[in-house]
């Protein structure tokens, strides 16, 4: 567990509000979360759920793959030395100019999400004359309550229903260029619960004999996603999921039909690998009283934390002081009715509401647990224009590196001169020629 020694010695030195990140806890989560999987499987890093370099360098060093879905995505994960080899480009919306930018950086592993998304991917591999290993990423036909998020089983976005292939396989097989060589089976996400963990594995492998028999056609890299939870906003570890490893390796051998020639098992993390490694710190810069309720005004708000929740859904925050009060004073209490909200001119800028809570002054420093994913850059980072906060990152008691995101206003040239996100000087697909799926 990180010390909340070293996260106020950070906080206290480079200000705040402050993102602390501490790498060991990196790598008890990873040396958890690689206890749980089979034997030589791969466990893809998710770099939405915290683009640090330092974080994603950590996980590189790990033998983590990256999973990555942008060009700046690409650009972090090869920075932070991540072997191309080992990175996987998903998402429903590539532009050709992103594949290009992962192409050229050696990545040969695409999630393609529908026959327009391959056949993208095939003509920029055509162009740039390199063979791409193509993951079809299926929404299966069955419904799995219990995720945290469901991303599948449900009308999406993401992917293809199994039903759509089944129906038409040639127009998933690809070409010389982008051959579909295996799935993608991303079901959701934050399931604290083993069994539904256990039922979305099942039935995602269920499909696997059934594509490879529609699609005529050995899928030898078969990603079953992830879904691991972990606590967002309050105190709490992650589920141990005690008899995952054995229940997989059980499914494993039961469900994946035989093949000529080994199979590839991918998995994916984010919340899981960072969630617990990031604390946020932010200081009391008001205490207000209205009708009955008190109004803890902090330096940091939605536009650090919670965005990803969407508004009106921000999740409680439990907000709690950070030892070390500057006064050295000890608690004095409870309020009740407390609400905890930023410096943002909106009431949705309120990360808790009409809590009892310790009681706190103007100048008190205050942490909010387990904000490592999905923390600052799942945020409303731009609104207001207020700076972001400093990142420090830490090992344990020691602090390793210290920065900060800045906003850069640049000049734009005329789409003429720089053509639109499909490569055509209008982004309209209708315009574009293309096909639809
Ligand atoms: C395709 C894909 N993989 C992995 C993840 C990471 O999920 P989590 O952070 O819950 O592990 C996501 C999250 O949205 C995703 O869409």
């Amino acid at each position: 567990m990180t010390t909340m020694s070293a996260v106020h010695r950070a906080a206290t030195l480079y200000g705040t509000p402050a993102y602390v990140y501490d790498l060991a806890e990196v790598r008890r989560a990873h040396r958890e979360l690689t206890a749980l999987l089979p034997e030589r499987s791969l466990l893809y890093y998710s770099v939405k759920a915290n683009p640090h370099p330092a974080v994603c360098a950590e996980l590189a060093r790990l033998g983590c793959g990256a999973e990555v879905s942008s060009a700046g995505e690409v650009q972090t994960c090869i920075a932070a030395g991540f072997p191309a080899g080992r990175c996987l480009f998903t998402g429903p919306g590539k532009t050709p100019a992103e594949i290009s930018l992962a192409i050229q950086h050696g990545i040969q592993d695409f999630s393609v999400e529908s026959p327009t998304d391959l056949r993208r991917v095939a003509a920029v591999a055509a162009t740039a004359g390199v063979r791409l290993r193509c993951l079809l990423r299926v929404n299966v036909d069955t419904p799995l309550p219990g995720m945290g998020l469901t991303m599948t089983g449900v009308a999406s976005q993401f992917g293809t229903d199994t039903r759509q292939v089944l129906d038409n396989p040639g127009d998933f097989v690809g070409d010389d260029y982008a051959q579909v060589t295996g799935l993608h089976l991303f079901m959701g996400s934050n399931a604290a619960d083993e069994d539904v963990l256990v039922r979305q594995f099942d039935a995602a492998l269920r499909s696997v004999a059934e594509l490879e028999s529609a699609l005529d056609r050995p899928l030898l890299f078969i990603d079953l996603g992830g879904g691991f939870a972990a606590p967002y906003a309050r105190p709490g570890d992650r589920p141990g999921y005690a008899g995952l490893r054995e229940r997989l390796a059980g499914l494993l051998a039961g469900r994946l039909p035989p093949a000529r020639q080994p199979r590839q098992v991918a998995f994916e993390s984010g919340r899981y690998l960072v969630g617990g490694s990031g604390t946020l710190v932010a200081r009391v810069l008001d205490v207000k009283h209205s009708k009955d309720s008190t109004f803890v005004v902090l330096d940091s708000g939605i536009n650090h934390l919670g965005g990803m929740a969407g508004l009106r859904r921000v999740p409680p925050a439990r907000v709690r002081p950070l030892a070390g009060r500057p006064h050295d004073a000890p608690p004095d209490g409870e309020i009740p009715d407390c609400y905890f909200v930023g410096p943002l001119c909106t009431p949705l800028d309120t990360w808790a509401r009409g809590i009892t809570a310790p009681r706190l002054r103007s100048g008190d420093l205050v942490a909010v647990p387990n904000v490592g994913s999905y923390g600052l850059t799942a945020s409303l980072l731009a609104f207001l224009s207020r700076p972001a906060p400093v990142e420090v990152v830490i090992d344990g008691s020691e602090i390793r590196t210290a920065d900060r995101l800045t906003f850069t206003r640049r000049p734009e040239h005329p789409s003429a001169a720089h053509p639109g996100p499909l490569g055509h000087r209008t982004a309209s697909l209708a315009d574009s020629g293309e096909r639809h799926a």
